[in-house]
């Protein structure tokens, strides 16, 4: 069996020297070909050699020796196999909390795909560094890094916020040194340090950070481009509140943020997500459900008028920590995950900017459902969820308002055990999508 096994293995080899002709290859000859290649390049592990279906899915390890970007080819039936594991050359790190658990970073935005500028940047909070990747539009399961990685300009970096036009990325810092620092993505060179972006949150925090109560959660960019927005969830003494900074047509950043904090009831504003065309944002709320912020008229507003405005904090009954959020444009609802409930619920928000609750759906007990995002795949919504402590993803097909069906989980422990890279419940982190461009 063996001695047959090495026969063939020196076949195919000898085969793929002389000519590129297509071969059937076994499954176990394939895992052995590619432990080979990895060990040649080990930046790279290849698990599936195919080329991408439909699009990918990518999240990290953020393990402390070694940072890996997990990729994930997905089916149009929203179906996902495991592509590949990349390292980013920078470590991970797990904040500082009891008990220790899922959710390392207490963000969302650990890792960010670009459409329009075809890249994928990622963190590595235990490096202070960020990591740029192009992604092949036609291949997206295909990455490449770009140059090295840059420090973020503070300590634990988090999560991280792409424009519109995909060439700027921002990060925010949540150790002792905190707050936003922002780069121009220059195609063969990587991150570039952007002037006039280096801006303290002047946090009372440590390094790793200490959480998640008190700590920085998500940024993003305003619809409009015209703000940058970080959440930072509050105490039992302090509300949590949003920092904006105004950017620049240069894309520098103001020199003060101003505060937003949530209606009352409100404390621990954590993922941001832009209503579309409002001016508004959609925030998780880990302390009640989710926050509504109106940010039309923050330029001119006072805090008073602010408060009486439309803003609101909205509860999720039985919710345990409310804290990823995603929006669908085919079904025009949010889509949130609960750590503690391991629970998907749909919101809708209209045009006033009131919200109902669509339907709840429960997923696997114990998951620990977190990051999350929504990707369009052959005119379909599919909602791909972070479960830790399953070590799998979880796949919500969005046929229509109030019509999400679960199509499947999909672990990966087997194949990055196979592979070699280690994966644990505690420190994985983060969701984003790419679609294969035609
Ligand atoms: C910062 O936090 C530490 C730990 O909670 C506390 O002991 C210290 O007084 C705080 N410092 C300031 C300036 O608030
Ligand atoms: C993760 O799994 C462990 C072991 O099954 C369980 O005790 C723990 O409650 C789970 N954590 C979450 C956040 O669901
Ligand atoms: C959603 O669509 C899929 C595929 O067409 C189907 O299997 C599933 O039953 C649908 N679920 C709902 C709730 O409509």
């Amino acid at each position: 069996m063996k001695a047959a096994r090495s026969l063939l293995i020196t076949l195919l080899c000898s085969i793929a020297l002389v000519s590129a002709a297509p071969l059937d290859l076994q499954d176990r000859d394939i895992a052995h070909l590619e432990a080979r290649a990895a060990k040649a390049d080990p930046d790279t592990v290849v698990i599936n050699k195919g080329k991408t279906h439909a699009g990918a899915a990518y999240f990290i390890t953020n393990e402390p020796k070694g940072n890996y970007v997990v990729v994930a080819d997905l089916m149009t039936n929203g179906k996902i196999t495991y592509s590949r594991a990349v390292a980013t050359r920078g470590r991970g790190a797990h904040g500082i909390t009891t008990p220790n658990g899922p959710d390392p970073l207490f963000s969302q935005g650990a890792i960010k795909a670009s459409t329009t500028g075809n890249i994928l940047a990622t963190v590595n909070a235990g490096s202070n560094t960020v990591s740029v990747f192009s992604i092949d539009p036609k291949d997206p399961v295909n990455i490449q890094q770009i140059g090295q990685p840059v420090g973020s300009g503070g300590e634990f970096p988090m999560s991280l916020a792409i424009n519109k036009d995909g060439n700027t990325v921002c990060v925010l810092n949540g150790g002792s040194v905190n707050g936003v620092n922002c780069f121009s993505v220059d195609k063969t060179l990587g991150l570039m340090p952007k002037a006039n972006t280096l801006r303290s949150l002047n946090l009372n925090q440590t390094t790793p950070a200490t959480g998640p109560a008190g700590s920085a959660s998500h940024v993003i960019f305003s619809e409009d481009g015209a703000s940058l927005i970080a959440s930072i969830k509050g105490t039992p003494t302090a509300q949590g509140y949003l920092a904006i900074w105004d950017v620049a047509s240069d894309g520098s950043l103001s020199q003060n943020f101003r505060t937003i904090t949530p209606a009352a009831g409100g404390n621990l504003p954590f993922s941001l997500t832009n209503i579309p065309g409002k001016n508004a944002l959609f925030a998780t709320d880990a302390s009640i459900g989710f926050d509504i912020f109106d940010i039309s008229t923050l330029k001119t507003a006072n805090a008073a008028s602010l408060a009486s405005g439309r803003n609101s904090a909205n509860a999720i009954k039985g919710q345990m920590a409310t804290c990823w959020s995603s929006f669908s444009s085919q079904t025009g609802n949010f889509y949130v995950t609960d750590i503690g409930t391991s629970t998907v619920t749909e919101i809708k928000v209209d045009d006033n900017l009131k919200p109902t609750i669509v339907k709840q759906y429960p997923q696997r007990k114990g998951a620990a459902t977190i990051d999350n995002d929504v990707v369009t795949l052959n005119k379909k919504d599919f909602l791909y969820v972070l479960a830790p402590n399953s070590t799998s993803v979880e796949v919500v097909q969005l046929n229509g308002s109030g019509k999400a069906s679960n199509v499947g989980h999909f672990s990966f422990a087997k194949v990055a055990k196979r592979v070699g890279v280690t994966v644990s419940a505690e420190n994985l982190q983060g969701m984003t999508t790419f679609p294969k461009q035609q």
